[in-house]
């Protein structure tokens, strides 16, 4: 008579014999497309060496993107099939010419689970982005934008005191730019003082460090899920930033938004303006605002803007350090516009011609994101090789590829050239 555990045994076969064969199956597609296509190990696909530690997600990719030299490559994440896009006109069609069929990003969202991200504009899909967009285009007007530069400048006042206060210490940039960033991106889009230069143990610092932290097993599980296992968010019901610290966003936004209208408080930040939007909806609004849409966007703009923002001028300052005579022009040109008109004023800062210059070279040098993903919303043919690529295919887009091959052709020039 079988005893149990072989019992256990056979069906652990059978089990890893079916995954094998659904595996396989779908493992066949690009084969299938007669396209280039980086062969794929088991449910790995092409990401052996990422799941095994050995590598990031952009050295993977970035080995697979130099392999080959063709238009495009597919490859397998799990058993996903995505489309690793090289060629610099094919690029354009996804993102300018035919960006309508490219709207949606390859990222999961389910409304019962986690709402904030299905309303966010970085996962929301087809109409419902096409909605939020139309909505909170005008936010970046520069007429609105002018009127939150007193609520930037108070938090300008807050760093110098807080520089002078630690003047001839060593700081850490990084963590500096980050108080300032969280500081401004709080005014701006939730109303309030998070006061992170001037409280070390500020509590929206933590919440704007927890919300996107992926560094736990689970957290890391879950931002892969998201991107590559959607039915997990469903299954496991995943939220794409910290549950505690999103909630904790939320009903800071809530609580604003009664106060302000309870006592008619007018700042001009996103709050104000979010809520003029859903004043002005009318019957015929496709898709209308309720607290947690609105919330929605704010703690959007609080994820997006806040570590962007901050690693942005950690890295223009680090290559001001560097380079001593680009930090003295451009300390010329500060010190020369805030004289002329006595303050720094929207107009003025547009006038920084080299200021826009550093900050564009540092984003250029150090570009903080690796790669964007686009999911073609129908069956759709690249009309200059013919690939057809089927409705839902992701495409992989490696901004830092293309910035690297840029910086091939600038090898010979240094920063000092560029800027000076
Ligand atoms: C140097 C700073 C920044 C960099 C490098 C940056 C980079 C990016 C990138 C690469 C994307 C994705 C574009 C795509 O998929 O095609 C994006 C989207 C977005 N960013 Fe930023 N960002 C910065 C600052 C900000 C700030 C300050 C905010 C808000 C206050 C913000 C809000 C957004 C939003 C809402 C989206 C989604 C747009 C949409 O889908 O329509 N970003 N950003």
């Amino acid at each position: 008579m079988m005893i149990w555990w072989e019992m256990i045994y056979i069906y652990l076969g059978c089990l890893l014999l079916v995954l094998y064969y659904l595996f396989s199956k779908s493992n066949n597609y690009w084969e299938s497309k007669g396209i280039p296509f980086e062969k794929p190990f088991l449910f790995f696909g092409s990401m052996y060496n990422l799941i095994m530690r050995k590598e990031s997600f952009f050295e993977t990719v970035r080995a697979i993107y130099k392999k080959y030299k063709t238009p495009y490559v597919g490859i397998y994440i799990f058993n996903q099939r995505h489309l690793l896009v090289r060629s610099p006109e094919l690029l354009k069609k996804i993102l300018v010419k035919d960006f309508d069929k490219f709207i949606n990003r390859n990222v999961a969202a389910n409304e019962s689970v986690d709402p904030i991200s299905f309303h966010s504009l970085f996962s929301a899909k087809d109409t419902t982005w096409r909605n939020i967009r139309a909505k909170m285009s005008p936010v970046f007007t520069s007429g609105k934008i002018k009127l939150m530069l007193p609520l930037m400048k108070e938090c300008g006042r807050d760093l110098t005191e807080y520089l002078t206060k630690n003047n001839g210490e060593t700081l850490d940039t990084r963590n500096v730019t980050k108080k300032y960033s969280v500081d401004i991106i709080s005014s701006c889009a939730f109303g309030i003082n998070s006061n992170c230069l001037k409280n070390e143990n500020s509590e929206i610092m933590k919440v704007a460090t927890k919300l996107l932290n992926f560094n736990t097993f689970v957290r890391s599980i879950s931002v892969l899920s998201f991107f590559f296992i959607p039915k997990f968010v469903d299954i496991f019901r995943l939220t794409f930033g910290d549950l505690t610290s999103a909630n904790y966003l939320m009903n800071i936004f809530k609580d604003t938004l009664k106060e302000r209208e309870e006592r008619k408080i007018v700042r001009h930040d996103l709050i104000d303006l979010l809520n003029n939007l859903k004043n002005n909806e009318t019957v015929d609004d496709e898709y209308k605002f309720d607290d947690i849409k609105m919330a929605a966007q704010a703690i959007t703009f609080f994820a997006a803007g806040n570590d962007t923002t901050s690693s942005t001028i950690s890295f223009a300052l680090y290559e001001l350090a560097l380079n001593k005579e680009i930090q003295d022009r451009l300390r010329q040109e500060v010190r020369e516009s805030f004289d002329k008109v006595g303050d720094f004023t929207y107009e003025s800062i547009q006038e920084m011609i080299y200021l826009d210059m550093v900050l564009t070279e540092a984003l250029r040098k150090y570009p903080l994101t690796t790669s964007l993903n686009r999911v073609v919303n129908t069956d759709y043919t690249f009309e200059e090789t013919g690939l057809k690529l089927d409705k839902n295919l992701p495409a992989y887009i490696m901004i830092r590829n293309i910035i690297l091959i840029q910086r091939n052709s600038f090898q010979n020039v240094s920063v000092k050239d560029l800027l000076y």
